[in-house]
């Protein structure tokens, strides 16, 4: 497991992080527990760049006018939950073309084969019927572009995430064996201890996901604490009655967890806080830890959106900032592998 680096006084010794959402659709309290906690508790220790990945969500049909909002949406969401704009870089990945020139070159050095081991290539394309866009495809070489770019140390994802990792970083030792060994730093994984995987309300067997077409197998961060309430209230769980922390009985597992994942308690004292109770205990107290965590970034995004004029200049001054950074690495990239140099 990696180990998280004291906080340095020299901001320029500090290793770089860099981690993104998709905004497909609104963010789900798996993005939050999973990712965007992580960011916030980690930022302070190192260079942080986050990002909305809006060029990978065209992998699948986007609504142009939706796309729009839900990208702001993300830049305001991680604002809300705690990322200060004035020390971490915040942009959204349209907005810096490096990342779209060093793809198509990771594309000329990752394999058919690596491709389709790809877990959420699978899942994804199997619901796309047979007209199968390249983009879902070649979507991890985007990925690793996307953290290459910056010589990133760190990458805070969930879990689902760790294939593309590995893919990433193949992919930059083969070519650091072509071109020489500095040229792309190789990016450690960081998945938190608990909440890495959060279920889906309605089957705990598979993941939550913000494009599960049940709005109710996930909380969304913009959810209302009435919804929040109705939602946990309905998640499916085990037979039984005895709450216990065990891979048979999923849902019960699920909620421990976002519990756990929440309050930064271990699985066991919560598992022990409910002995002699019953289910519904354990879903009206996770419903109220769930609001209580989400309903202040609720509110707060929802602020931070009304003000577009600010959006727009974190958003450029994000681009601006991590675009001169990216261009340095892409610059080294072109020039070893043979490239005129730019004028
Ligand atoms: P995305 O948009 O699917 O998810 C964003 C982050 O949330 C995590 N996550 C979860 N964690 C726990 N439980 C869940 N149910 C859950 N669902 C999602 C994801 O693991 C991820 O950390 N390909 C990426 C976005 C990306 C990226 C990057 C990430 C593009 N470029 C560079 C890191 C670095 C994705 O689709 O995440």
């Amino acid at each position: 497991m990696i180990q998280i680096q004291p906080k340095q006084s020299q901001k320029t010794a500090r290793k770089i992080m860099v981690s993104a959402v998709q905004p497909s659709n609104r963010l789900t309290l798996g993005n939050y527990l999973g990712a965007l906690k992580n960011w916030v508790q980690l930022q302070s220790q190192f260079d942080c760049l986050f990002f909305a990945v809006d060029l990978h969500t065209i992998t699948v049909r986007q609504d142009p006018k939706e796309l729009r909002e839900q990208t702001y949406r993300a830049i305001a969401t991680y604002i809300a939950a705690g990322l200060d704009p004035n020390e971490v870089t915040l942009f959204a990945q349209s907005h810096v073309p490096q990342h779209a020139e060093l793809a198509w070159v990771l594309n000329c050095f990752v394999y058919m084969g690596e491709l389709n081991r790809m877990t959420q290539y699978k899942d994804k394309s199997a619901k796309q019927g047979q007209n199968i866009p390249v983009g879902l495809f070649t979507y991890p070489a985007l990925m690793a572009a996307d953290i290459l770019l910056y010589q990133t140390h760190l990458v805070p994802v969930g879990e689902d995430q760790k294939q593309h990792l590995e893919i990433t970083r193949d992919i930059a030792q083969r070519m650091n064996q072509v071109y020489g060994d500095e040229l792309f730093t190789i990016p450690e994984v960081y998945t938190p201890p608990v909440g890495a995987r959060i279920m889906s309300l309605q089957d705990p067997t598979s993941k939550m996901s913000k494009s599960d077409p049940d709005p109710s197998s996930a909380v969304y961060l913009n959810d209302s604490d009435d919804q929040i309430r109705k939602k946990l209230k309905r998640a499916v769980t085990d037979s039984g009655t005895e709450i216990s922390y065990s891979p048979e009985k999923p849902g019960i597992k699920n909620l421990i967890d976002i519990q756990s994942a929440i309050t930064g308690q271990s699985t066991q004292t919560i598992v022990d806080s409910y002995v002699g109770k019953q289910y519904g205990h354990l879903k009206v107290d996770t419903a109220e830890i769930v609001a209580a965590a989400v309903g202040p970034i609720r509110d707060r995004t929802e602020e931070v959106l009304k003000d577009q004029a600010f959006l727009n200049s974190v958003l450029k001054r994000g681009a601006e900032k991590a675009g001169a950074r990216a261009e340095q690495t892409l610059k080294t990239v072109f020039d070893r592998m043979g490239f005129i140099p730019r004028g």
